[in-house]
């Protein structure tokens, strides 16, 4: 058994949705501007999975990074978030599933184990259901088995948190939301985390808050700071205990992005802005 290496969590994941045939490149320009955190999904829907692992081999080939710098995060996907290009036999019981998946996610990212290997989502918007269960327990043979050093939650109410801790005794690592402002940057479910050290991942940081970025609150403390809208988001996440993600294409929103982890943001700052989100 393949005993990996504690490689720690970086501040920042760079996330690898919907960029297609640019995958390659903008994961290879991610770690050259000096991305360490990668989050992927074996679901070819959303993610191009194989290319990350392609722009992984790059920056191998280049000398740009080796495997135990990084910190790679991927997802098993259940069949209804999934198109016609599967990675697992879907008449085979879940458990099999996310072996198959798993499998195929070592495959394309060239490596013999991940970082964190994540539940993409619940079977039911409702609560934490019987597959789900099914599926954490074999997510966690192949944490024991070392196939993953840590195991996560994606797109969880605090009801799905509440009741998968009644079935399981032991928690996530990870939890990984849409962070909207709106929802008091999700507070329930981060308030949740925190007690229990579970790392809140927060992701659509920009996307799910377009209003946060033009409010003059935000604005005029990156204008004070000589920083952007953006990176005072960022900051002001990662004050708040999480851990962010960003998605952008460009090279120098990359290195905007990164910088705003040495951006310091006031008390008064940060109670101005989680007091925006109501
Ligand atoms: N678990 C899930 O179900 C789930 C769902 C969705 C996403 N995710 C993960 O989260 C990652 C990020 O999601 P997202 O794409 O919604 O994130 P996002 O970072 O909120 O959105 C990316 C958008 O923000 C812009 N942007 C990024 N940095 C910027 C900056 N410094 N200044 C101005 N604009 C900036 C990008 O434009 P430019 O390209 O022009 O910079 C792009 O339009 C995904 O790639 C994926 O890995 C997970």
């Amino acid at each position: 058994m393949h005993t990996p290496q504690p490689s720690s969590i970086p501040d920042f994941l760079y996330g690898t949705a919907w960029k297609e045939d640019r995958t390659q490149a903008l994961v290879e320009l991610a770690l050259r501007v000096g991305f360490r955190g990668i989050d992927t999904a074996n679901q070819r829907r959303h993610y191009f999975e194989a290319g990350v692992g392609q722009g992984l081999a790059a920056a191998y080939g280049s000398g740009v990074v080796k495997r135990a710098d990084l910190f790679l995060q991927t997802k098993f996907t259940y069949r209804r978030g999934q198109d016609h290009r599967l990675p697992y036999d879907p008449a085979a019981s879940f458990s099999v599933q996310v072996g198959q998946s798993m499998a195929s996610s070592l495959e394309h990212l060239g490596t013999d184990y991940v970082d964190s290997y994540v539940l993409h989502g619940p079977s039911s918007g409702y609560g934490w259901a019987e597959a789900d269960a099914e599926v954490w327990e074999a997510m966690k043979k192949e944490r024991d088995a070392g196939r993953t050093r840590l195991l996560g939650v994606s797109n969880v109410s605090l009801r799905h948190l509440e009741e998968m801790a009644e079935v399981h005794s032991e928690a996530p690592a990870f939890v990984q939301n849409r962070c909207y402002a709106r929802l008091g940057w999700d507070r329930e479910v981060r308030l949740f985390c925190s007690e229990r050290k579970i790392v809140y991942q927060g992701f659509s940081l920009l996307t799910a808050n377009a209003e946060m970025l033009r409010h003059p609150v935000v604005t005029g403390l990156a204008t004070r700071a000589n920083a952007t809208p953006a990176q005072v988001v960022f900051a002001f996440a990662r004050v708040i205990g999480m851990l962010p993600l960003t998605g952008t294409s460009d090279a120098e929103h990359m290195k905007q992005d990164l910088a705003s982890s040495g951006f310091e943001l006031s008390n008064d700052a940060v109670e101005a802005i989680e007091s925006l989100a109501g």
